[in-house]
């Protein structure tokens, strides 16, 4: 095979996917509750979505941003009015935005507050992406062994833990770079008093508070965006995954005044921003803030989280459910790989948050049925693993 061995992969080779099925190659049918890692969130060739690619490929695929782009101008005035933000920058990737949010951020400090070496403060077990920057910013080391020497200027505070945080802020702190919930980091919400805290601390120092938005956005926690349920007003968020629904997009907002230090030249993308992305980032919205439309599916999202805490947490082997919408992670007492494996053999599938947690991020527009479909093959399956493991018929499991 001629590629790099970058991935552990599942086996599953799918050819077919619409909805929250997936086919593969032998025509078995999968209930998808991996959304392609959080990204699917209308799940897979969404009609409206669909729709609007093909028309746009129709239309113009690709000029550069050279160009004046109308439908770049309609989805960042979008986004700007539902997120209370101002501006936004459009790139392809969850990690580019955050290699953006960080330019922009020690941009700001250099230039508004006269810092020569700003700092950034990211949180333990939090995950921002794999470029050299947005890697360092990451505080699990396994994404950083072997990639020295590391950009300098990066600090990591102990998540959901005010008084480290304070410890580690300086007077060169540029921002502060915050998941609400941390995904890859074993889907850990953060507190409500942290995050307000966290918040009034930026405020008072002029330090900017980035939000990664790139999985807990665009549905995933309930809301279009995750800090609306923990009521902030974040200076930059950041986006990708559920923007685009499959399409490769990457997003940054940020409040006015920030405008300013990423003037012309500063920052660019040959890619960001093209009509076939903002076509489909552009259905996607429309979708999202159809009345209605999250009411029901938070509704929903919450039902699987409250079938999974009380029909799992009490089962043997399992230690807690947590993670709100349709963002789920339950801890097991062993590692997860053989779970995972069970579930895609039965037909469902979903993915795991290091080494001990099963991730549930279903699309958003999973049925009530499918959701009590999967609950119970995790339920029936998880069982049957723990009695091959206390039977001690099969050990290491
Ligand atoms: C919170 C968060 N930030 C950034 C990224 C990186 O996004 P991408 O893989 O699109 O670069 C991810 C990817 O999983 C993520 O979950």
């Amino acid at each position: 095979m001629a590629l790099f061995p970058t991935y552990k992969r599942n086996g599953i080779r799918p050819i077919q996917a619409e909805g929250v099925k997936v086919k593969d190659e032998q025509g078995k049918e999968y209930l998808d509750f991996t959304s392609g890692l959080g990204v699917c969130n209308l799940g897979h060739a969404h009609p409206q979505v669909k729709k609007a690619l093909q028309q746009q490929m129709d239309a113009v695929w690709h000029v550069s941003n050279l160009f004046e782009i109308p439908l770049q101008e309609r989805v960042a005035e979008r986004l700007a009015q539902l997120s209370g933000l101002d501006f936004a920058f459009f790139c392809n990737s969850g990690a580019e935005a955050n290699e953006a949010a960080i330019k922009l951020a020690r941009r700001y400090a250099q230039v508004v507050r006269g810092i020569k070496a700003p700092q950034i403060i990211s949180f333990h077990s939090s995950f921002h992406g794999r470029t050299l920057a947005t890697l360092t910013a990451t505080g699990q080391e396994k994404v950083k062994t072997g990639f020295d020497p590391l950009p300098p200027g990066f600090h990591y505070a102990t998540f959901n833990d005010i008084d480290d945080l304070q410890a580690r802020i300086g007077t060169d702190t540029a921002a502060v770079l915050l998941e609400l919930v941390q995904g890859e980091g074993g889907v850990r919400p953060a507190d409500m008093a942290f995050v307000q805290a966290v918040e009034a601390e930026c405020r008072q120092r002029d330090i900017l508070l980035i939000v990664d938005e790139v999985q807990t956005g665009m549905g995933r926690t309930g809301d279009v965006f995750a800090f609306q349920r923990w009521g902030i007003q974040p200076d930059i968020v950041t986006l990708a995954k559920g923007l685009g629904n499959g399409f490769p997009i990457g997003a940054l907002l940020g409040r006015g005044g920030l405008e300013k230090v990423f003037s012309a030249g500063s920052h660019g993308s040959t890619f960001g921003g093209n009509p076939l992305a903002m076509a489909v980032a552009d259905a996607v919205l429309d979708c999202l803030t159809t009345p209605g439309f999250l009411t029901e599916s938070r509704a929903l999202g919450e039902h699987l989280g409250q079938l999974l805490q009380t029909r799992l947490e009490p089962l043997p082997g399992i230690r807690s459910v947590r993670g709100l919408g349709w963002m789920w992670g339950v801890e097991l007492e062993r590692p997860v790989a053989p779970l995972l494996h069970a579930l895609a053999q039965k037909g469902l599938l979903a993915t795991p948050a290091g080494e001990k947690v099963l991730r549930l991020l279903p699309p958003v527009v999973t049925t009530k049925a499918q959701v009590e479909q999967a609950v119970n093959l995790i339920e029936e399956t998880w069982l049957e693993l723990e009695e091959v493991v206390t039977d001690g018929s099969v050990s290491g499991v």
